[in-house]
């Protein structure tokens, strides 16, 4: 019978001894059975690995509490699901059921809204690319619309046209609110003047009429008081509006950005240190409104969030398929899952938990994806116990932008389930095959016939 050997290494462990940060993370590591109750290992035997769980229970826990946060300091707020964020068709439906509309910033999304069955008074369409055809019918669906940029009000001008009627759109401004670096690419530009140039050509054209302001000052903001900032500009902006124009602001919507409870890459603190609650986020944005709005004028408040909602109900089980030690002596193992399915492991330092106790001491490790790909990287020092070929890796919060951002390539993308209320799982994703992979491809009939010729210059 073959034994591994592994040349054994000196390496100083720093066990004992509180770190600055973060607590000693050396002798112990959290272990994780269970996914809203289930255990991991049915999910396991059922769906394979790697599998994205999402919990409904975390994600309407979620939704409402942000909900709650604003619409108690507020009279009349409105939650757009960012689609972007995650446009698996479950997780739609689920947020539609709650009283989110849809925001959407492509004709792809569009179509997925439609295809749900979301009607076009509930959907914001923002984004800097609205294809003409989609925009008409946008206008005519009774769409709420922010304009990004010039060009989009001539194609809008000229839907006016058609239709013989005057449209009410919104305007995306972009300002700065404290947050540096300050977007810049969307929308127009409040400080410079840019902003008020655009509603002039819009008045010239008399086709147009502004009736709602839009920014989205980041995302992953960890500052409450930058949407204050925000909120005054924006409303201060419309007023001007008003006033030159006798346009009334009749929505502000202040875009997403609040954080997830997720841990930056370069935040040592533990997230609840570091991370204002959401009510200090309403209490910022609420107040700023009540102190800037006109007596008996309120606008609708539209919001935005999208990663702040769904990334704590996401979680991704992944399985080790290889181990390795590194030159240095470093541990390193090769799991199922990698940036192919992590896209927000390039900002992130996950919560890796283990599925199972393995006992021995935690060692500086690294997580290496199944790509073969130097960047596919899921975590470059993490300390864990010696773990083996089969041992489960259970990564949180995943639920933003990876099912969105995901890439299909190397590898096929797994199945998604989702945990009910009542603790059923149901598959709202299927694992790929190569059917998906090459159902649009098109072999020409003069290459189907695949054969490699032999070549005399190749001994095998
Ligand atoms: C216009 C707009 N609204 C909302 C969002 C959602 O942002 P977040 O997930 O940070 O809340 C984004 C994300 O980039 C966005 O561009």
């Amino acid at each position: 019978m073959l034994t591994q050997y592994e040349r054994p290494v000196i390496q100083k462990l720093h066990s004992g001894l509180m770190n600055k940060f973060a607590g000693n993370t050396l002798l112990h590591r959290k272990v994780k059975t269970e996914i809203a109750d289930v255990p991991i290992d049915d999910l396991v035997a059922q769906f394979g690995s790697p599998l994205f769980v999402y919990s409904e229970q975390t994600l309407r826990r979620k939704f409402r509490t942000i909900r709650n946060a604003f619409t108690t300091r507020y009279p009349d707020v409105t939650f757009g699901w960012s689609y972007k964020t995650n446009y698996l068709k479950a997780i739609c439906a689920i947020l539609h059921q709650e009283g989110a509309i849809a925001e959407l910033v492509s004709k792809m999304e569009y179509d997925k809204a439609k295809a749900l069955g979301i009607p076009g008074n509930q959907i914001i369409l923002n984004g800097p690319h609205k294809p003409f055809a989609m925009l008409e019918a946008a206008v005519r669906d009774g769409v709420i619309i922010n304009i990004d940029h010039l060009d989009e009000i001539e194609d809008l001008e000229a839907i006016a046209t058609r239709l013989n009627r005057i449209i009410s759109v919104g305007i995306r401004l972009n300002l700065d609110a404290g947050i540096q670096p300050c977007w810049s690419r969307f929308g127009f530009n409040l400080e410079s003047g840019q902003a008020m140039n655009a509603i002039e050509r819009i008045a010239s054209g008399g086709k147009l009429r502004v009736n709602g302001v839009h920014s989205h000052i980041g995302t992953f903001i960890m500052e409450p008081a930058a949407y204050a900032r925000q909120v005054k500009k924006m409303v201060a902006f419309g007023y001007e509006v008003e006033q030159k124009y006798g346009w009334r602001m009749d929505y502000i919507d202040i875009g997403g950005g609040f954080p997830s409870r997720s841990r930056l890459k370069g935040m040592y603190h533990a997230v609840e240190v570091m991370l204002p609650s959401i009510e200090e986020y309403a209490d910022a944005i609420c107040d700023a409104l009540w102190a800037s709005l006109k007596p008996e004028h309120t606008p609708k408040l539209i919001i935005e969030s999208g990663r702040a909602i769904i990334d704590e109900a996401g979680t991704l089980i992944t399985r080790v398929c290889g181990t390795k030690q590194l030159p240095d002596g470093t541990r390193a193992y090769v799991i199922d899952a990698g940036v192919n399915l992590l896209f927000t492991s390039f900002w992130y330092r996950f919560d890796i938990a283990l599925g199972h106790p393995v006992s021995g001491r935690c060692e500086p490790s690294v997580i290496y994806g199944p790509l073969c790909m130097n960047i596919d990287v899921v975590d470059d020092r993490i300390s864990l116990p010696p773990l083996s070929r089969g041992d489960r890796l259970v990564i949180s919060t995943v639920g933003a932008y990876n099912n969105t951002q995901w890439l299909q390539f190397i590898e096929y993308r797994p199945n998604v389930v989702l945990v009910t209320q009542t603790g059923d799982v149901e598959l709202i994703r299927a694992a790929e095959d190569l059917s998906d992979l090459e159902r649009r491809e098109h072999l020409p009939p003069r290459l189907a016939v695949v054969s490699v010729p032999n070549n005399p210059m190749i001994k095998l």
